[in-house]
């Protein structure tokens, strides 16, 4: 089937839906997901959203922190801009209907995570994310210029590839006329011919093996933008989160929110003593990468499979009523936070790098924007603060959205673009040949491409890489197109991005740590 839109937004996580609502008072709008409408690492989102909101804080010190954490390659103008519209963009959540908690003076209720130097954390109890992921889908349902549509699977974008012509990663005009989808009730790939198009895919927690991201964080839209040859940065910045809950049957991991940090919870080796003041002074309230680091470091020299963290002695009315999602969570497995020790190990958690935009948005191909994690704006650096993810969604949704909705006035619809040929394509029996060689995948960069690398490791991960990639493209070549082949292609794409990257950094930064660079 075909369809014409205006504005075309794939993802329906933070920075999807808000920029739908934005654009939808100047035209169609049409947002595709591929599973449920509120299936994203939004959803998952705890700890909840940085911001300067009183002037017992202050821009300066957010701009600091968040330059500190990305270890001196942040782009400072991106940092501040960020920051100082992060108010705007709060007071407009809230307006969309989202709520936030308060305190007893009717003022936000502040939380403070690792890198922070202020409590400045705004949050709905340990389920932030859930509750904008609510208010946001309230909002979009509201809206009778947004069609939203779930189980619709964004293959590849729509380029002049697509009409014959040679594209390089040269061609200096490389632009986007839309997507092709599979239709998830049909089976069929159908052509969206979009004046403007804006991916906003989220993360690829699953090209690891332990990540506290849903199984839909397979990287879509930066494998997407690789095949198309636009522009894509910062891959080897993997952010680790230091607290999933050691559970090992669970899948995502379950992420223990760094703000029982913040309210004083501390980090105990597997014998319960603790260990951070042998790493840093900001003890467990370290920046992520140190605080993964030195996690990843005691259990290889404890041989351990996990360590622990200590909330019992926080008030126990404070921590049931401020983490009940947690203190639930733990319950179902027999650990009472108030009287265990929660077992913990580091998990993939986010990606800091992605499709590369600038202020607007903008990617590198005309007519294509990104927002959230799957884009690269230059806030993060080498390492994302806690808590700057949801800010930074937000902030770029509305700055791409200012853009596009400019531009749909002068672009046009791409009639002559063709439809998917399926020809010839024979239906791939043997799944066996796509969940053995994810598995392989997640288990190359979890061994040789995670928190701590060597020139060794890097080396075997390409190599082996290679070997996977060509095997799933000649299954690809030959195979009718389905979700589970194309999410393994865009998993491939991504791991050979971090890893390419990783060969590339000649230096420690941020997330990337190499022993052949100390
Ligand atoms: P997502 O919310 O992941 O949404 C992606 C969307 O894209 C989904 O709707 C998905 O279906 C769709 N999609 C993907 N591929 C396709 C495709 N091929 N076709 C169609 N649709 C597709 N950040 C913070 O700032 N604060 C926190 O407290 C915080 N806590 C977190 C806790 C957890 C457990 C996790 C995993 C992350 C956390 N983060 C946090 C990070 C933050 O939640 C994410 O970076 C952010 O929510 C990403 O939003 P997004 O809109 O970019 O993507
Ligand atoms: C957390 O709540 O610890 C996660 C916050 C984040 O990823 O920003």
């Amino acid at each position: 089937m075909r369809h014409e839109v205006d504005f075309l937004v794939i993802g329906s996580g933070i920075a999807g839906l808000s920029y739908a609502l934005k654009v939808a008072p100047y035209g169609k709008v049409c947002v595709l997901t591929k599973g449920d409408a509120s299936e994203g690492s939004t959803k998952y989102a705890q700890g909840g959203i940085a911001a300067v909101m009183y002037g017992s804080d202050s821009f300066d010190n957010h701009i600091k922190d968040t330059l500190v954490a990305g270890d001196g390659i942040c782009d400072r103008e991106v940092v501040e801009m960020t920051i100082r519209e992060a108010p705007e963009r709060i007071n407009e959540l809230v307006q969309y209907g989202v709520n936030f908690d308060l305190n007893k003076n009717g003022r936000f209720d502040l939380h403070r995570e690792g890198g922070h130097s202020e409590f400045r954390i705004l949050h709905h109890k340990d389920n932030t994310g859930a509750e904008i992921e609510r208010g946001l889908l309230q909002a979009i349902h509201d809206h009778p210029n947004i069609e939203l549509k779930e189980n619709q699977f964004a293959i590849d974008l729509i380029t002049q590839h697509h009409l014959g012509q040679i594209v390089t990663k040269h061609t200096p005009d490389i632009t986007c006329y839309g997507a092709y989808a599979l239709n998830g009730d049909t089976h069929e790939i159908d052509t969206y011919l979009a004046k403007t198009t804006l991916l906003a895919t989220g993360g690829m927690g699953n090209v690891y093996t332990t990540t506290t991201t849903p199984i839909i964080s397979t990287g879509d839209g930066v494998a997407m933008v690789h095949r198309a040859r636009g522009v894509l940065s910062d891959m080897e910045f993997v952010q680790f989160h230091p607290t999933s809950l050691y559970n090992p049957a669970e899948k995502p991991a379950f992420l223990i929110t760094e703000a029982l940090r913040g309210a004083g919870a501390i980090l105990k080796d597997h014998k319960g003593n603790e260990f951070m003041q042998k790493y840093d002074e900001r003890l467990s309230l370290a920046p992520r990468d140190i605080v993964a680091r030195a996690i990843d470091n005691e259990m290889k020299m404890a041989g351990v499979e996990h360590l622990y963290l200590d909330a019992r002695h926080i008030n126990k009315h404070e921590l049931i009523t401020g983490f009940p999602t947690i203190y639930a969570k733990c319950l179902e497995i027999g650990i009472n936070i108030t009287k265990d020790m929660i077992p913990i190990r580091p998990a993939a958690h986010y990606q800091c790098g992605g499709i590369k935009v600038d202020r607007r948005g903008q990617s590198s191909i005309h007519n294509l924007y990104a927002a959230g994690e799957c884009s690269c704006t230059g806030l993060h650096g080498g390492n994302r603060l806690a808590s700057n993810s949801l800010l930074e969604a937000v902030v770029y949704a509305h700055n791409a959205a200012m853009d596009a909705i400019e531009r749909v006035k002068v672009v046009d619809f791409k009639k002559e673009v063709p439809d998917w040929n399926a020809d010839g394509m024979k239906l791939n029996e043997e799944l066996v040949l796509i969940t053995q060689t994810k598995k392989e995948l997640q288990e190359i960069m979890s061994n040789y491409v995670g928190i701590v690398r060597s020139n060794l490791r890097l080396q075997r991960a390409f190599v082996r890489l290679n070997l996977i990639y060509r095997e799933t493209e000649e299954l690809y070549q030959r195979s009718v197109m389905t979700e589970e082949l194309s999410e393994l292609r865009n998993l491939i794409a991504c791991s050979y991005l971090i890893t390419k990257m990783a060969m590339a950094r000649k230096e420690n930064r941020g997330l990337h740590y190499s022993i052949d660079l100390l």
